[in-house]
């Protein structure tokens, strides 16, 4: 029997239109799934290079404006990988336009136009997720069940560090991601706003309250030539412009389940590519996940006899493990696009069931509200809580 089709517009074509392009051309080749997507339209602001992204990605059409793509009748999902000060326009239009919405992180620059995102979700009732992929890693879905069956006891850490070296560089221009008006904010944004929903994930637990430090190194860069690039491949022009937004954000959190943690996040450490590591602390043990190695968990029990104590490597490719049923033999890993794979997966069969999917609009939210808390933490140099989550 013919499966039902689902059709997706997606806009934005670069890093992470190529994440979400190749994660539906796969999910129904890997996963069983009961509905199949249609690539139908992606959208992005210059003609020649959304036509070059329509044939390369392998979508039907190519549009500039999204505007015209939400105005169509056939179109069901619309999946927003465009940069931040475009999220909450987008979804809510989207949404209104009676789309399911995928949206990227973070759900907007602003805690007030994230909780307008979550309004709309809530009462046009179509189901809306937040791209926090990490999530659909294999070891991190694990973790998170080894946590929930008690399995390290009560949980007294979270330690996090997301680091990165792409700008170290002064001569990297001015990209949105160092704008403000665009980003929100710079590594606090980008990279912290991961290992915060890891947290909340892993936990289940919600954010208290939290003390940050935040600085700009490099506070001057060369302005762009063409505002069209992405992580890498810039041209600079001869002008030069403010960066506003941050270098490296760090920051002590409270949970509500009595944890404490620390977190890091920077774009400026020589060295590290994309070293998204954590590690949890229970009473009866420890796991550690390290993006660059996402193939494994280290774990620690205390109940381990004497002489056998120690780190445990654990190959989180195991079938019994979340979503690896779908992929290779043991031990025959998976890479980075396969958590969008996973990701746009379980949101095509919540669309196909009309199920929740998560992290849905309200987990965009609640990451915004720790955001900004940290932010204004850093301002008044005090310990702040984030903003009631409440529509
Ligand atoms: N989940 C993750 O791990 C992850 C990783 C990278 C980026 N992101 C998020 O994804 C989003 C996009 O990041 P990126 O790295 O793909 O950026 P990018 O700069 O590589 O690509 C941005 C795309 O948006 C398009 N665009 C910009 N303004 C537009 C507009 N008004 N209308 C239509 N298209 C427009 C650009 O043409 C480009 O195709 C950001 O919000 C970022 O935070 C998430």
């Amino acid at each position: 029997m013919a499966k039902r089709q689902i059709n997706v517009a997606l806009i934005g074509y670069q890093f992470m239109g190529k994440a979400h392009s190749n994660a539906y051309r796969q999910a129904a080749r890997f996963f069983d799934m009961d509905v199949e997507p249609v690539l139908k339209v992606i959208c992005g602001r210059s003609e020649e290079k959304v036509k070059h992204a329509q044939h390369q990605f392998g979508w039907q059409e190519y549009a500039t404006r999204w505007e015209d793509v939400i105005a169509r009748n056939d179109i069901d999902v619309i999946d927003i990988g465009t940069p931040n000060n475009t999220h909450a326009a987008i979804a809510q239009a989207a949404l209104k336009a009676g789309k399911h919405v995928l949206c990227e992180k973070p759900l907007a620059i602003s805690v007030d136009d994230a909780r307008e995102s979550w309004k709309t979700a809530v009462e046009t009732g179509l189901i809306n997720g937040i791209c926090h992929n990490y999530r659909f890693a294999p070891a991190i879905a694990y973790a998170a069940k080894l946590v929930k069956e008690g399995r390290l006891g009560k949980i007294r850490h979270f330690r996090g560090v997301y680091l990165q070296d792409w700008i170290v560089n002064a001569e990297v221009p001015l990209v949105w991601r160092l704008d403000k008006s665009i980003a929100g904010s710079g590594s606090h944004g980008d990279l912290n706003a991961h290992l915060i929903d890891t947290a909340r994930f892993v936990m289940q637990s919600e954010f208290s309250e939290v003390c940050g430090l935040s600085e700009t190194f490099i506070k001057e860069r060369s302005l762009l030539a063409d505002t069209d690039g992405g992580l890498s491949g810039f041209k600079s022009s001869s002008d030069k412009g403010t960066v506003t937004v941050d270098d490296v954000t760090s920051f002590l959190a409270r949970f509500d389940n009595g944890a404490t943690a620390t977190f890091e996040a920077t774009r400026l450490a020589p060295g590290r590519k994309n070293h998204n590591r954590w590690e949890i602390n229970g009473e009866k043990g420890s796991i550690v996940y390290n993006q660059e190695r996402m193939n494994e968990l280290e774990v620690y029990v205390t109940d381990d006899p004497d002489g056998l104590k120690g780190f445990h490597l654990v190959q989180a490719t195991e079938s019994f493990m979340p979503y690896m049923s779908a992929y290779w033999p043991v031990a025959h890993i998976i890479g980075y696009e396969h958590t969008f794979v996973n990701m746009i997966y379980d949101f095509l069969t919540c669309v196909a069931h009309n199920k929740q999917f998560l992290p849905d609009f309200e987990d965009g939210f609640r990451n915004q509200t720790v955001l900004d808390a940290v932010d204004r933490s850093c301002i008044s140099r005090t310990w702040e809580k984030p903003v009631a989550a409440n529509i």
